[in-house]
């Protein structure tokens, strides 16, 4: 079989990593990676929105299946122009991507068809929502104030009361600080509790859930600071306990196919669940068309069934001949991140010890890295490498990543330093 993976993040390299170990696997292509995805697969050097080229590749070097990363391509269609010229792909068409890429179309689909969520109001025009704001809205309640496309995870305001969204909404739809993602908005009910990720494999008429986990999307210890990308993560969290797990599969995820299916979207691919649990019960804050990331780099080192007959499955819609099997390990990963990150930050510093950590240890996905023309590996982005170990329980693999971290080093280098304590204050609680 041969692969092409399209996207260049610690994700993608999971994802190659993961594929890597198939003995099915002859070939994998990556586009655009990164220096550590370099080791795994060939790299080439093409747009991942210029899907004219990407799909000459695919058939020039005779691609099997092709495997998307990141929302963008996904909800520009590379699906759909993909299938149109008879090129096998693992992602949600382009109205699939709607859920992630869309947050009115999300929670209308929701509310559609019984998916518990937040409370919530959408405007397309800028004097009804201030209107409604000043005329229906308390004053001091608080409000989250969602711009409705994709914003790089920047579009949803937390507001304490009425004049911070009010604030709120003047960024998004009159400044255009997030583009035509702010065509429209969205007022929530401010919902309180634990988050967890739910990532599942879904045919269009079948899913499969794997283990849930928890991100950390602060920069700072006990969630201080700006928002990120996401600076670690673990699997599973225990906050999903069992019973919200049987809930998800007996309720949540066969309302959700069932609109796939009333709706005609082909979803062939991963969804993304972000729940917030409050009083045992789950809300859904939002879909992702894709893997997250990091959340990847600790789900896949804990699958232990091959990667390229999930997908296989997947795009053929029989997932239900699969039995998809995971470790009964606990992983967690620490994201090192470039100084100044998530704002302005030098690239292009010297990494070093990376081959010193052993495979027992950890595993070393490459995010943001670039390799020199001597050879040495340089940073390259914000976040530049993730860190994943695996062990009995989350407190070991808590000790085992951190003990790892010391021996790989960039200037100005900075990671989080209680990434996975809040699993262990929930088994403590
Ligand atoms: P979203 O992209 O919609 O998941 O929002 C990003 C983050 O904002 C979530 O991970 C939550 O931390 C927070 N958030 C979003 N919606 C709500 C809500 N209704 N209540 C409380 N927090 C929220
Ligand atoms: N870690 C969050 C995301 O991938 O969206």
């Amino acid at each position: 079989m041969k692969f092409l993976v399209i996207g260049s993040g610690g994700r993608e390299h999971a994802i190659v990593w993961k594929l890597a170990q198939s003995k099915r696997i002859e070939k994998i292509y990556c586009v655009p990676g990164n220096a550590g995805i370099a080791k795994q697969a060939e790299i080439a050097n093409i747009k991942v929105d210029d899907f004219e080229s990407l799909a000459k590749f695919a058939l020039d070097n005779k691609i099997d299946y092709t495997f998307v990363g990141p929302e963008v391509p996904l909800a520009l269609g590379i699906t759909d122009f993909f299938n149109s010229k008879g090129l096998k792909i693992f992602g949600p068409s382009k109205k699939g991507a709607m859920l992630e890429a869309s947050k009115t179309f999300a929670k209308d689909f929701m509310k559609k068809y019984n998916v518990p969520t937040a409370e919530y109001k959408t405007f397309t025009d800028f004097a009804s929502a201030e209107k409604f704001l000043k005329e229906e809205w308390e004053e001091n309640k608080k409000v989250v104030v969602k711009a409705d496309g994709l914003a790089a995870g920047k579009g949803v305001i937390m507001c304490q009361n009425r004049a911070e969204a009010l604030t709120a909404l003047k960024e998004i739809m009159q400044d255009k600080s997030f583009g035509s993602a702010g065509d429209k908005i969205i007022f929530e009910q401010w919902l309180e509790g634990q988050e967890t990720s739910v990532l599942v494999f879904v045919d269009g008429k079948h899913f499969s859930i794997m283990p849930a986990a928890q991100d950390h999307k602060r920069v700072g210890d006990g969630d201080t600071g700006l928002n990120t990308g996401g600076m670690g993560a673990y699997a599973p969290a225990p906050v999903a306990t069992k019973e919200l797990l049987e809930k998800v599969k007996n309720e949540i995820m066969p309302n959700i196919i069932n609109g796939l299916q009333k709706e005609n979207i082909d979803y062939k691919g991963i969804l993304y669940i972000g729940f917030m649990i409050d009083n045992g019960n789950p809300y859904v804050l939002e879909f992702n068309c894709r893997f997250g990331d990091p959340e990847t780099q600790v789900i896949l080192p804990l699958l232990e069934t091959d990667l390229v007959d999930i997908v296989e499955n997947v795009v053929n819609q029989t997932l239900d001949k699969i039995n998809i099997k995971w470790s009964e390990k606990s992983a967690v990963c620490v994201v090192l991140a470039s100084g100044g990150y998530p704002e302005k930050y030098e690239k292009n510093l010297l990494i070093t010890g990376l081959n010193t950590v052993k495979e027992d240890e950890a595993v070393v996905f490459h995010a943001g890295t670039k390799k020199a023309d001597d050879g040495n590996i340089l940073t390259s982005g914000g976040r530049v490498l993730v860190i994943t170990s695996l062990a009995d329980d989350i407190k070991s693999a808590i000790d085992k990543v951190y003990n790892v971290i010391p021996k790989i080093k960039f200037d100005k280098m900075h990671y989080r330093k209680d990434i996975a304590q809040r699993a262990l204050k929930w088994i403590n609680r």
